[in-house]
């Protein structure tokens, strides 16, 4: 696991924005796992400025989000369909039809998250996933008690989501109690993963994640099992990990790893 820590949280957005950048760059037919939530929205922002700017184009690409909630059609104010129109989809090149989202108001759902893991599946599956962090140790809404091999099914959110989420609803007893979520095993077989956190509330999360032992309570921690990781955290959510001085020995200032030959002494 590749642990970056940046000074502040726009340098730590900057990071992963470069990073998606730089893949598309590679390889512009990149499959991207899509997140949402608060911590995406700085760095969707700066992915259009890139876009703009002439420095990255989406029109080979295409994206599967890791969720939608169970109950919200497409064009509901509150979908995840909805915040990635708004936040990313209407303002980029991604080709017709190139963005897939599972329909939270499918009338079988169960029947629509197993199309949502064979369509992933289909695709050769995710080249880049992007992801945040629950302050519960979530990735997706895979929340603690998920199995670590789980595929794309309905999970129930759990009382401390739903509360982090009522910011994006008008009452807090609208946001909705279930959702479609790729599973931890859908996660695990992208072939690279990119997940960012910032602020105080994200530490004990983060520490538990990259610290401590691989555990369905903490479903993140699912991602030492992977072999090509990038933590991206500002020093806040940093500030509970025990070899904090480590990582940043090994990536000073959230940068690249320095690696100099050894020069034995002449
Ligand atoms: C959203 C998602 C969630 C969020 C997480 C963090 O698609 O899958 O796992 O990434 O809940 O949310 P924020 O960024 O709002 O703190």
């Amino acid at each position: 696991m590749k642990v970056l820590i940046h000074q502040t949280p726009e340098r730590a957005v900057r990071c992963v924005a470069d990073i998606l950048v730089k893949r598309l760059d590679l390889q512009p037919d990149t499959v991207l796992g899509l997140a949402t939530g608060g911590t995406m929205e700085a760095v969707y922002a700066r992915l259009i400025k890139a876009y703009r700017g002439g420095h990255v184009s989406f029109d080979r690409a295409r994206s599967f989000n890791l969720d939608e909630y169970i109950g919200l059609p497409p064009d509901h104010p509150c979908s995840y369909w909805r915040y990635m129109e708004d936040r990313l989809f209407d303002h980029v090149d991604f080709g017709a039809g190139a963005t897939c989202l599972p329909r939270g108001d499918a009338a079988d759902p169960e029947a629509e998250a197993a199309a949502y893991e064979r369509a992933i599946a289909r695709s050769g599956d995710i080249g880049l996933q992007l992801l945040g962090l629950g302050a519960n140790g979530h990735i997706g809404f895979n929340e603690p008690s998920s199995s670590l091999s789980s595929l794309t099914r309905i999970k129930t959110l759990t009382r401390s989501t739903r509360a982090a989420n009522a910011r994006f609803f008008d009452d807090p007893d609208d946001v909705p109690r279930l959702a479609i979520t790729m599973g931890i095993g859908t996660i695990l077989r992208a072939e690279e993963i990119v997940l960012l956190g910032f602020g105080e509330g994200k530490a004990e999360a983060a520490a538990a994640m990259i610290e401590g032992p691989v555990s369905a309570s903490c479903p993140a921690s699912a991602l030492q099992l992977h072999d090509k990781v990038t933590v991206v955290l500002d020093q806040a959510a940093a500030s509970r990990l025990k070899l904090r001085e480590y990582y940043e020995l090994v990536h000073p200032g959230g940068g690249d790893a320095v690696i100099t030959p050894f020069q034995p002494a002449a």
